[in-house]
């Protein structure tokens, strides 16, 4: 779908309305007839008139941005090329989320599809009577960020024998190119050599070597510096704990979160943001074979804790905790540390498949990336660490145990492992986003479609600009 913001009246196809009732509408009898209420998540084409309405309930970004989206749907069900939309001059508040409503939910992933339909790309017009820097300004940075949503999306959605860790590498390179940033990929002789020996050994049993990606975003005059790390298991079998086959399905999108911080150093770097960016992967594919790791191995970590690992599917965290190691000794004065992870099926369990829990030592930073993600439009909730959890990963024969001695409070006891891998001047620049629920979807969900989301994307860039004011 393609988008032009206008001040002129361009003649187009089809109009969309979007509405929040039907009683001001001059089509009121007949919506009302077809049951048409004007509420949220609802939408009616009527053919005769060429007019597409699409209910919402109220003005915040999540209700719009669906609204659109069920446009969107009704314009693509049909042979027509163009849409109109009509907004008001003062819509800057609207114009982000009916931007990127448009976009993510427009978005297609046909790469293995063998009938490769022909469709001409459909248009929306959008027509605001005055439009200012101001809202060309809005509507630029909505369609860069859905741009980076969408490039994530194509990466998690890519099969694992088409994405491994030197596909990861190899397409972190060219988004670095693309926006002009330093992009360095070590491979495992590097991680031996630094004594990376946790992260190495997830990716031992793999065929495909394990690489650490990291771009660099330095422009002048940053006012910060921040540090993305992101857990990138282009397949998370289990390894020798074997994950039951039906738990395996999807484990392409293990990579989440390393996909999510190269579409965020992209879209940042794009932008222009006066803030360094480093974007750290660790990309490892976790298999089964005669030298894979096993339970009962204790691994040394780059920091020098020793970890006994008794289960090889709680492999998120222990590439994390090298490359958190990796990060701060590599980068000194660092303002903020992020890592993001589809890292626990307990999160999943514990705040639904939607929203994305947030973990850390500080009470404030964690509470701002909570508001900052719901105003990007995605779902987040604060999950708070507790001395006693912090307990259940203790081991009796190494400093830390890879899994907690009990069921409860998996994601949290994974983001408190987390922790023993940041360094005390970094214990409060640090939190830990859990993307296991809304990075994937098997059914579609307002402007999701099935597959990768492109989580946390939206939410960091917000983040980022606003840690930055
Ligand atoms: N990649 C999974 C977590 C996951 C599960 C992500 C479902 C998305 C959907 C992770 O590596 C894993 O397997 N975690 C285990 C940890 C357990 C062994 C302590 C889990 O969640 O079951
Ligand atoms: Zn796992
Ligand atoms: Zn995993």
């Amino acid at each position: 779908m393609k988008i032009n913001l206008t001040d002129k009246k361009i003649k187009s196809d089809l109009e969309i309305i979007l509405t929040n009732g039907i009683k001001d509408l001059e089509d009121k009898e007949i919506l009302e007839q077809l049951g048409f209420e004007g509420k949220d998540e609802t939408s009616l084409f009527l053919p005769e008139s060429k007019k597409i309405f699409a209910g919402y309930e109220g003005e915040d970004y999540e209700s719009l941005a669906i609204a659109i989206a069920q446009a969107v749907k009704k314009v693509k069900s049909t042979k027509y090329e163009s849409a109109s939309l009509v907004l008001d001059s003062d819509c800057s508040e609207k114009l982000k989320a009916i931007v990127e409503g448009i976009y993510l939910s427009s978005y297609e992933f046909n790469k293995y599809s063998s009938k490769k339909e022909k469709k001409t790309k459909q248009t929306i017009n959008i027509f605001v009577p005055k439009l200012s820097k101001k809202l060309e300004d809005i509507y630029e940075e909505s369609k860069t960020v859905s741009k980076a949503v969408n490039k994530v999306r194509d990466m998690v959605n890519t099969a694992p024998a088409d994405f491994y860790p030197k596909t990861m590498a190899n397409v972190a390179k060219d988004l670095a190119k693309d926006v002009n940033i330093k992009a360095v990929v070590h491979g495992e002789k590097y991680l031996l050599e630094n004594k990376m020996n946790s992260m190495y050994s997830v990716g031992k049993a793999s065929t495909n070597e394990s690489k650490l990606i990291h771009l660099s975003y330095t422009p002048k005059n940053a006012k910060k510096k921040i540090v993305l790390v992101g857990k990138g298991l282009t397949y998370d079998s289990g390894g020798l704990s074997l994950k039951p086959a039906d738990f395996m399905v999807t484990m392409k999108m293990d990579k989440s979160g390393g996909c999510a911080v190269l579409g965020t150093i992209w879209a940042a770097a794009k932008l222009g943001l006066d803030v360094e960016i480093h974007a750290i992967v660790g990309a490892v594919e976790n298999m089964v074979a005669g030298n894979a790791y096993k339970p009962d191995d204790i691994l040394t970590a780059k920091n020098g804790k020793t970890i006994e690992v008794r289960n090889t599917d709680a492999e998120g965290r222990l590439v994390l905790a090298d490359c958190l190691c990796y990060a701060q000794d590599e980068i000194k004065d660092i303002d903020y540390i992020f890592d993001y992870a589809t890292l626990t099926g307990a999160c999943v369990v514990g705040v639904g498949q939607y929203t994305t829990g947030v973990m850390g030592n500080c009470d404030k930073l964690k509470q701002t990336a909570v508001k900052r993600s719901h105003e990007a439009g995605e779902y987040a909730t604060a999950l708070d660490f507790n001395r006693f959890l912090r307990k259940a990963i203790k081991s009796q024969i190494a400093d830390v145990c890879n899994i907690a001695n009990t069921r409860y409070g998996g994601a949290i006891t994974a983001g408190l492992f987390l922790d023993n891998f940041i360094y005390e001047e970094n214990k409060n620049k640090w939190l830990h986003f859990d993307i296991a629920g809304p990075a994937y979807v098997e059914k579609e969900w307002g402007y999701n479609p099935y597959g990768g989301t492109g989580a946390a994307v939206r939410m960091n860039i917000n983040l980022l600009k606003n840690l930055i004011k």
